[in-house]
């Protein structure tokens, strides 16, 4: 029986990876009991990761739970609101929200995004700059990682650019834990989210612009997404886009202030140097720890001796997967160049981004804000040094997202 799980510990947050390494060593999944008093099937390796993604008997419908209290207030009715999006279903609802989705993100859309991303990431960094040169250091995460996704999806929700430092601030707020904050700090964001992405959708119904979301909303009349559906979208994208892009950025960023050989080549290198570390950043530091929660359907036999019975709860953890050995030879390096296209063995395909029916919507944009802040982060602040030990930094504790609170920098003298 493995040892009890307790995401909350603040050594497991910074390094899960020895324990996920022994439950793989068990076979293709492990009943793990939880520090609440309940338990959990845990998959690690990389292969039954895969499958379980790619295997419908495997549910994203969230249980009802019996006796939750009803929606009342408005932050309640935000909550439940966001529960409602396309993460938390099954064909045949998921592929018709799917559907609809693609069509608005297409590559071109996507890819057509550039020019505001660098102009977003031009800004941070002259702000960044300017508070190094004031203040002698800065928090990366604060000043740089956290702030560029939620603008970034602000520019895919159509935000005017007024109305985004109060985006900013509330998506802040909701993501902190309660106790961080003022009493009611919390839910007075939540609220003001919910009020503002309803009357957003008002507006965008009123008079589309040409951001993705003005898209999403006018197809509403071709049998798309209804009212609740919008909200429950504009949630979705907002919370799936920023703290896996803030942890992506942050995480690569930390990585190269520790592996100056590797920060070297990729400065020294071309676009194709810095999306293998990219790619390497979301095998090696996944953003997301495990994806979201799976329901058996039906017991499920994945081999080696393991029966998965009816109506069990199953965490694929993606940062594990990525550090299956069988897979990935030195799996604990960083070594980006296992991602560089040429005569070598490229790398498996790693599964940051998930894998199956509910594969990240999001890729290609969080592949595009990597590709255009990496480099420009490293150009533009060429002796930024990291200004804390690395194996003290806090990370964000829990089993879904993964990444350091905190990375503070500072330039190092001439
Ligand atoms: C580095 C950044 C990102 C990472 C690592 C990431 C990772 C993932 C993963 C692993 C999943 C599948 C979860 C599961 O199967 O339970 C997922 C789904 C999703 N992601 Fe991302 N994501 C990132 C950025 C984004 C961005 C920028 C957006 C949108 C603006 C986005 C939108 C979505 C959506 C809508 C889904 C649900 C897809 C579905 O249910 O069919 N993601 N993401």
């Amino acid at each position: 029986m493995p040892a009890p799980l307790d995401p909350a510990h603040a050594d497991f947050a910074r390094d899960p990876y020895p324990y996920y390494a022994r439950l793989r060593a068990q076979g293709p999944a492990a009943r793990v009991p939880l520090a609440n008093g309940t338990h959990a099937w845990l998959v690690t390796g990389y292969g039954p990761a895969r499958a379980v993604l790619g295997d419908p008997r495997f549910s994203n419908v969230p249980p009802r739970r019996a006796g939750r209290p009803r929606a009342d207030s408005p932050a309640e009715r935000a909550r439940s609101c966001l529960a409602r999006h396309m993460l938390n279903s099954d064909a045949p609802g998921h592929l018709r929200l799917r559907r609809l989705t693609t069509a608005a993100f297409t590559p071109r859309r996507v890819d057509a995004l550039r020019p505001r991303v660098e102009r977003l990431t031009d800004t941070l960094l002259a702000r960044l700059r300017t508070r190094l040169d004031r203040e002698g250091t800065a928090d990366l995460v604060d000043a740089f990682a956290f702030p560029l996704p939620v603008l970034v999806i602000g520019e895919v929700l159509g935000v005017p650019e007024a109305d985004r430092d109060a985006l900013r601030e509330w998506t802040y707020r909701v993501g902190s834990p309660a106790d961080a904050l003022a009493p009611g700090a919390v839910d007075e964001a939540w609220t003001s989210l919910y009020t503002y992405f309803r009357e957003l959708i008002a507006d965008k119904r009123r008079a589309p612009g040409d951001d993705l979301f003005s898209t999403l909303v006018a197809g509403e009349r071709d049998g798309g997404l209804d009212d609740g559906e919008l909200l429950a979208m504009a949630f979705l994208l907002l919370f799936a886009g920023y703290e896996t892009t803030m942890n992506l950025l942050a995480s690569a960023s930390l990585l190269l202030l520790t592996h100056p050989g590797e920060r070297a080549a990729a400065c020294a290198g071309g676009p194709a140097r810095w999306a293998a570390v990219t790619e390497e950043t979301l095998r090696h530091a996944s953003p997301l720890e495990g994806t979201t929660w799976r329901r058996t359907t039906e017991a499920v036999d994945l081999g080696g001796g393991v029966v998965i019975p009816a109506g069990e709860p199953v965490l694929v953890v993606l940062a594990a997967a990525g550090r299956d050995p069988e897979h990935f030879p030195e799996p604990d390096a960083f070594r980006p160049d296992r991602y560089l296209p040429g005569d070598g063995v490229r790398a498996a395909a790693h599964l940051g981004f998930g894998h199956g029916p509910h594969f990240c919507l999001g890729a290609r944009l969080a592949r595009l804000e990597a590709a255009v802040a990496l480099p420009r982060l490293f150009t533009a602040l060429p002796s930024l040094t990291l200004a804390a030990d690395p194996r003290e930094l806090p990370y964000r504790p829990g089993l879904l997202v993964r990444g350091p609170r905190r990375v503070p920098v500072r330039l190092a003298r001439p």
